[in-house]
């Protein structure tokens, strides 16, 4: 068996570039090269300024630093890094369809497709090919009878090894696992195949916490972790409306739950929702897989996770209509928080984006502040909506670097990410600014009731019934 000494990675993106940055890091006898289309990507990945990496999260600079052009290489030359690869690790993109057969509910693999003919094409000799992206059941089967009818004789080992790294956490998710899932065929070549993927990992995590299992259970694992994340935050969302009109308080709740070992006390914070990349696009695909076997009813189960998510975003945005005395037609509101969740600038599906679009429906003007969100990127968000007037977006939207800016003169304030800083800002100062009464609408939970109430602002923070908002 050939030791493993040329990685490539295809996909540059939030699971790719810090994927391959730690692969690299802890095994520096092994070349990684990671690829991607986007250009721009990719010289961001190469900017001698590590502070324009194209990828937020903490920690992640440090690795890059240490490996960049030691054994660890961005670039956009496909087809080369193809070639002179052992292992082929595919990260790309696999969205929710947007067209034709499943549309709003099936994962697109035409990125994963293209990857597998560019690899058919390039490759001239054996592969190991290992499906990182989140992909439906039995894709392997797919990717296995692509590269076998076009190649040119080449052989290869299709393995998944889905990534369970969170956004904001991701080094460390990393560095230290919980654990790793490698699926592959339980013949000679794939156990060999396997172990290579294996010992890769060792190299910095305990060999007890690196699970290998079949192809299609390893598939379906990764879909069915992020169901039943995503359905503990829909669950306690649901819980904090029967808060508020119970006078119980959530966060009582979700210590009292959590302490029991059964349940386990993370993913048990209200919110205004869930967002990023991979929930909703996993459940959905979920739904879509049962649904296509004729399951409707494990379909229509995990899709309430998806309604009752929904439904927590719209029900944030009623409630700063209904308080602002049931209009926020031409009155500042202020947001502080954009991405998805803290230590991230990733933005899809951020509960923001569809708060910010039912205020903007309302006529309101929006002033955002995020620590590490770009305008143009807000801006687009609203735009890839599709349902907002594009001159109404510019006309009424404002991104400002100081959060204190955001808030003069707002009629109210909304807490969408739970960014640390929030909560130590002088909120004194933000009260003497804003018009009066100063509302605040708090999404995450964040912010110290008393002495905002002391201050004299009207509060709302989701799940709390002692708030002078209701
Ligand atoms: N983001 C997360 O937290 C996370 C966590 C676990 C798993 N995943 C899964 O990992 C996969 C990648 O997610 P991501 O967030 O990194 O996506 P991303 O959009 O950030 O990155 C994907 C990259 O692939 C590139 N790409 C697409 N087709 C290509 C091709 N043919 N050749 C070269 N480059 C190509 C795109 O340009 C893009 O930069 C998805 O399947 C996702 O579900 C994501």
């Amino acid at each position: 068996m050939k030791n493993i000494t040329n990685i490539c990675c295809i996909g540059a993106g939030y699971v790719g570039g810090p994927t391959m940055s730690v692969i690299a890091q802890k095994n520096p006898h092994i070349k990684v090269t990671c690829v991607d289309l986007n250009e721009a990507r990719i010289n961001a990945w190469n900017d001698d300024n590590l502070d324009n990496l194209p990828i937020y999260e903490p920690g992640l600079a440090e690795v890059v630093k240490e490996a960049r052009g030691r054994n660890l290489f961005f670039s956009t030359e496909v087809d080369e890094a193809i070639d002179k690869a052992d292992m082929i690790f595919i990260s790309v993109n696999t969205p929710t369809k947007t067209y034709g057969e499943g549309k709003g509910k099936a994962a697109d693999l035409k990125y994963i497709e293209l990857c597998a003919r560019q690899i058919a094409r390039v490759a001239k000799d054996d592969k190991i090919i290992v499906e990182k992206s989140t992909l439906p059941v039995k894709t392997a089967e797919a990717l296995k009878s692509i590269l076998h009818n076009t190649g040119n004789g080449v052989s290869y080992q299709i393995l998944s090894n889905p990534e369970f790294l969170a956004e904001g956490t991701a080094i460390q998710d990393l560095q230290n696992a919980d654990r790793v899932l490698i699926g592959g065929d339980d013949t000679e070549e794939g156990r060999e195949a396997m172990q290579q993927l294996v010992n890769i990992y060792a190299s910095w995590l305990p060999q007890e916490r690196i699970l290998t299992t079949n192809v299609w259970s390893s598939e379906l694992s990764k879909l069915v972790a992020n169901a039943f994340l995503a359905q503990r935050v829909s669950s306690i969302n649901a819980i904090s409306e029967l808060c508020e009109v119970t006078g119980a308080d959530v966060s009582e709740v979700s210590r009292s739950i959590g302490m029991d070992s059964r349940i386990g006390s993370k993913f048990l914070k209200a919110s205004v929702g869930f967002g990023g990349s991979c929930f909703q696009k996993d459940i959905l695909n979920l739904v879509y897989i049962a649904s296509s076997l004729g399951l409707q009813e494990v379909a229509d189960y995990w899709e309430q996770v998806i309604l009752m998510n929904d439904y927590q975003k719209h029900r944030f945005a009623r409630k700063i209509v209904k308080t602002l005395y049931n209009t926020v037609a031409d009155k500042k509101i202020a947001f502080l928080g954009w991405a998805f969740k803290k230590d991230t600038n990733d933005t899809r599906e951020s509960a923001a984006i569809y708060v910010a679009e039912k205020l903007l429906q309302e006529q309101a003007n929006i002033s955002i502040y995020d620590p590490k969100v770009k305008k143009e990127q807000i801006i687009t968000d609203l735009e890839n909506l599709g349902t907002l007037d594009p001159e109404a977006i510019h006309k009424r939207i404002t991104v400002v670097s100081n959060p204190y800016e955001a808030m003069k003169e707002a009629h109210a304030v909304a807490i969408l990410t739970e960014w640390d800083e929030f909560a130590a800002y002088d909120w004194q100062k933000v009260y003497d600014n804003m018009m009066k009464p100063a509302f605040i609408f708090d999404g995450r939970g964040i912010l110290d009731l008393k002495n905002l109430t002391k201050i004299g602002f009207q509060l709302f923070s989701l799940g709390k019934s002692n708030t002078a908002v209701k």
